[in-house]
């Protein structure tokens, strides 16, 4: 009979005998499916895995440190952290256009991984989280870009890898119970979509440090907040945006001319289309207030009630 448990051990015996003595390589995205595929891969052959995980700045808050805790810590994940904070602001600059942005953070983070993975001898293999419906169409996850890029042949000529897919035969629902089996937490088994470029689609136009902090900062209190009232399960994915206009307003006894955040909260099933969640005002509130209170340089709250279509979920 099929179950869970079953699939675990069947893989974990295909991988063995795959793999052998050999090594593999992993680019960890912090998300659902590389995740699933690092612990995988953690049980069938140990340290023989060894995971790249690129912080390209544009993570949420305490994101990183989150992967490196709960993969690297508790799981014992063999991860080489790259700190490429910098090299990515620094392509970024007086960069504008959406598309752009999303081509230099996405070729940018194939330099990056391609530069660590060169310093690693006698790897093998590349394992991928691609899933059934990779395998269909074309996915969202940052990992898909790597593998359009190397199998193009991106890699030094020398360096030829094998691919691991080990979940190309399950749906997503199927990759979060089979994390759930492997004793996930559910922060990573339900973590929302994110997008590849990160908070640098959600800053609007250029993207600086500063603004990157508002963006962050402001999504970390949206979050703790919709979790709180219970409605991080029901709302497919919420988010702030910087749409980077300024705005008077007046605090204490004085005007202020400061930034509107912009939050994005739906359902929806796929990404495909989607609705704007109907939050409780009370809850908007709340979060409105801990905003503009907490967070330096913002004096406007407000909310997307756009549909997708004609909007989208990004706002770039
Ligand atoms: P849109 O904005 O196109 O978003 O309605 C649909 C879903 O895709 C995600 N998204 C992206 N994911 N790279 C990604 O990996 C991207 O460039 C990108 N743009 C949008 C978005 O977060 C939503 O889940």
């Amino acid at each position: 009979d099929w179950s869970m448990g079953n699939f675990i051990d069947m893989e974990i015996n295909k991988i063995r005998q795959i793999v052998g003595d050999k090594k593999v390589l992993l680019a960890l995205s912090g998300g659902v499916d590389s995740s699933v595929v690092g612990v995988l891969l953690q049980k069938a052959i140990g340290d023989q895995l060894t995971c790249i995980f690129v912080d390209h700045g544009l993570l949420r808050k305490n994101e990183a440190d989150q992967v490196m805790e709960s993969l690297g810590g508790k799981f014992g994940l063999n991860i080489i952290k790259v700190d490429a904070q910098k090299r990515f602001l620094d392509k970024l600059q007086g960069v504008s256009d959406p598309e752009q942005k999303r081509k230099i953070i996405g070729n940018e983070f194939i330099y990056v991984f391609d530069d660590e993975a060169a310093k690693l001898d006698g790897i093998d293999f590349l394992a991928q989280g691609t899933l059934y419906t990779d395998v269909i169409e074309s996915g969202t996850d940052t990992a898909q870009v790597i593998k359009s890029h190397h199998n193009v042949g991106g890699l030094p000529e020398d360096m030829q890898f094998q691919l691991i897919e080990p979940l190309n035969t399950l749906f997503k629902d199927e990759v979060r119970a089979l994390g759930t089996e492997l004793g996930m937490p559910d922060s990573i088994v339900w973590r929302q979509p994110f997008p590849g470029p990160g908070l640098g689609i959600r800053v609007l136009g250029e993207v600086t440090e500063d603004k990157l902090e508002i963006v962050r900062e402001s999504d970390a209190i949206l979050r703790e907040e919709i979790v709180k009232a219970g409605l991080d399960r029901d709302i497919w994915q919420y988010f702030t945006v910087l749409p980077g206009i300024r705005s008077v307003g007046v605090m204490g006894d004085g005007r202020t001319y400061d930034y509107t955040i912009g939050i994005r909260a739906i359902t929806s099933i796929d990404g495909m289309t989607a609705d704007f969640a109907r939050i409780d005002w009370d809850v908007l509130q709340k979060i409105s207030v801990r905003i503009v209170n907490e967070v330096d340089h913002v004096n406007r709250i407000v909310y997307d009630i756009t549909s997708k279509p004609p909007a989208t979920v990004e706002w770039e």
